[in-house]
Parts: structure tokens; sequence; C-alpha cells
């Protein structure tokens, strides 16, 4: 199985040789696509697996200023390349939440292998839903869920801070933010920017816009 998942990943590993370049530079593996789960209007609408380009994370992430005193949660993170990238950029602590379990077992091999597998990495099998968001200072979403869902994570994040009585503020970047008006009607939260899609030269790889909040709640 693993070998055909390799296979299928050629074309885009050759399609997209900067992200080739990093993955093997990191010493991990994460092309690789997987199905969602529901689709618009309902609840259940679990996106597919397709990774974001290293380029387009590393200009989130500096746009954010993620740095060593970060801990950053990437929110439907698939075989980690974000988690890896932002450990990489100096994040101290990141963390990886996911909801298939092939997916999770292959970012966990992926850490085995990495050149960053001594760094403060952990990867959690499990609904974003249900993961504890109080001690987050950066969250990644790449379009992972629908609307519903959203609002719901959010709401959690907003009550896991205020019962961890958390002291630092919540950056947050939305990457093709379908569900935006979500987070643009949270009380606790405040627009903080837009990066238009960025065209990539020798690379085929899907292009969004991201948009970036932040906590107001402290
Ligand atoms: C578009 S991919 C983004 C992958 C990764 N964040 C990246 O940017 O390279 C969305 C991922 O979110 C995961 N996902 C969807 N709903 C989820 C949920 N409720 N909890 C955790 N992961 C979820 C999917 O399985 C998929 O791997």
């Amino acid at each position: 199985m693993l070998k055909n998942l390799r296979k299928r990943n050629l074309t885009a590993r050759i399609r997209q040789p900067a992200d080739e370049f990093w993955d093997r530079y990191l010493g991990v593996r994460t092309f690789g696509y997987h199905p969602g789960i529901g689709g618009p209007g309902e609840r259940e609408w679990y996106m597919h697996y397709t990774p974001s380009s290293y380029k387009d994370v590393f200009a989130v992430l500096d746009r954010a200023g993620v740095g060593p005193d970060d801990v950053v949660t990437d929110l439907g993170c698939g075989l980690g390349r974000v988690v890896f990238a932002a450990a990489y950029r100096g994040a101290a602590r990141v963390e990886g939440v996911e909801l298939i379990p092939s997916l999770i077992a292959a970012a966990e091999a992926n850490l085995a292998s990495s050149r960053l597998k001594h760094r403060d990495i952990r990867f959690h099998a499990r609904n974003a839903l249900d993961h504890d968001l109080s001690g987050a200072s950066f969250l990644y979403l790449f379009h992972p869920f629908g609307p519903e869902i959203l609002g719901e994570v959010m709401e959690k994040a907003r009550d896991d801070r205020r019962s961890a009585g958390s002291r630092r503020p919540l950056r947050i970047a939305y990457v093709n933010p379908i569900g935006e008006s979500i987070l643009n009607e949270a009380d606790w939260l405040r627009p903080a920017g837009d990066m238009p899609p960025r065209h990539q030269w020798f690379s085929n790889a899907l292009q969004y816009r991201t948009g970036f909040w932040e906590s107001t709640d402290i």
C-alpha cells in the first residue's frame, strides 16, 4: 500500500520540486492525498488531505512572526508538513491534530525519520473538537472542516483559554478561509490582515488567500 502511495505521489513530487526538496531536507514524506468526509451544508464536513506548499507555509509563519516563544497547533495536520515547517522556523513547541488515524501514523513515522525528531513535536489522533487549545499561541488551519465545526472549534478555543486563564494572545492563520465570517463575528477575535494567493514558479500546487486574526480576550 505504501508503495502505491509513493507511486501515486510521484507526479506531484516532480511537479512541486521545492516541496520535494524540503521533504528530503527535513527527512519526511508529506506528499499524499486522503479523501474527505461529507460536503458543503453538512455539519460533518471534513476536508480531504492535501498539503500546503512549504513556500506558503513559511510565508504565513513569517507574516505571523512565529518564533521561539510560540506554541503552534496545526488543526488538521495530515502528514505533518506544517508542523515540521513551524519547528524548523524555531517554534518552541508544535503539535499536529488529525482525524484520520492512517495520516497521523504516517506523521509519527515522519517524526521518527526527521532531522527535527529531537524537537518538541507532538501528533494527536483526534478530532479538533476534542483538542485542548488553551496553550496554543498560533493556530494554523488550511480549510480543514466546514463552518459548523469551525464555529464549535473556535468556541472551544475561547472556553479553553478562559478556563485555563491563558495569559498569552492567540494568533490564527486560516488558509482558503471559506468560513471566515465565523471568525469575523467572534467577539473575542479581531481581523489582523490578509495574504493574497502567491504565484509560485515551477509548481502546480494550488494557491489560496490566507486570513489572519488575533485574540482580544486578555
Ligand atoms: C486541507 S488538509 C490540510 C493539511 C495540513 N494542515 C497542511 O496544510 O499541509 C485538511 C486536513 O484536515 C483534516 N481534518 C478534517 N477535519 C478534521 C477534524 N475535525 N479534526 C482533525 N482533523 C481534521 C483532514 O483529514 C485533512 O488531513
